[in-house]
């Protein structure tokens, strides 16, 4: 299946949803990354490996609505069967979430619903967690609130801080979400609610 992939930042999800792509038998293939950030490091890994970008930047538009529909408009040129947000760090509007119903997906670096929003290692960290994790799940038009597809703990360590942390959780994520798109591109998503089924 086609795979679009948003991102903001370094692109480890991506590096890792490329590596796993060159296997035929994967599935799933990434064909297009758009960034909300030029400078995205993301966007670099991208052009390595031959995959085509795009950037469309909040301050290139007049509006939250107008930079929604440039979004869906970019990722709908790629022709995707799904979109994976990884590391992106924009709230996705109607315009997107309603052009690819149950087909963004979303990574998110805690066990949610506990810590949603953009600083979760930070908050599970504070609150003085004991085990964290990483959750995939679809996106809806709420925060990190929608149906959950899979999830993996990690533990916070004595001496942790939020890169530690952040840097123990993404060694899980990376390998969550890569099992995880694979499966989702080769057997497909139903979303009912709250629960998710796949195949
Ligand atoms: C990931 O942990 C993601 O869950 C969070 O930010 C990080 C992005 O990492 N939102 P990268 O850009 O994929 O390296």
């Amino acid at each position: 299946g086609r795979v679009v992939v948003l991102v903001s930042g370094a692109g480890s999800n991506l590096a890792a949803l490329l590596g796993a792509h060159q296997d035929p038998a994967y599935g799933a293939r990434v064909v297009g990354v758009i960034s909300d950030k030029p400078s995205a490091g993301g966007l670099e890994i991208a052009r390595a490996a031959g995959v085509a970008t795009a950037v469309v930047a909040p301050a290139d538009f007049p509006d939250r609505e107008s930079w929604d529909r440039a979004v869906a408009e970019a990722i709908a040129v790629f022709r995707p069967d799904l979109v994976v947000s990884a590391g992106f760090m924009r709230i996705l509007g109607a315009a997107t979430l309603d052009r690819f119903p149950d087909r963004v997906v979303n990574t998110h670096p805690a066990l949610l619903p506990a810590f949603p929003g953009a600083h979760g290692v930070r908050d599970a960290l504070a609150y003085g967690v004991r085990v964290t994790g990483c959750t995939l799940h679809v996106v809806d038009a709420g925060v990190d609130s929608g149906a959950i597809i899979a999830q993996q703990a990690v533990s916070v360590e004595t001496g942790d801080d939020e890169e530690t942390l952040h840097e123990r959780i993404k060694v899980v994520e990376r390998a969550l979400l890569v099992e995880w798109v694979g499966r989702i591109a080769r057997e497909g998503i139903r979303v009912e609610g709250r629960h998710v089924t796949i195949g």
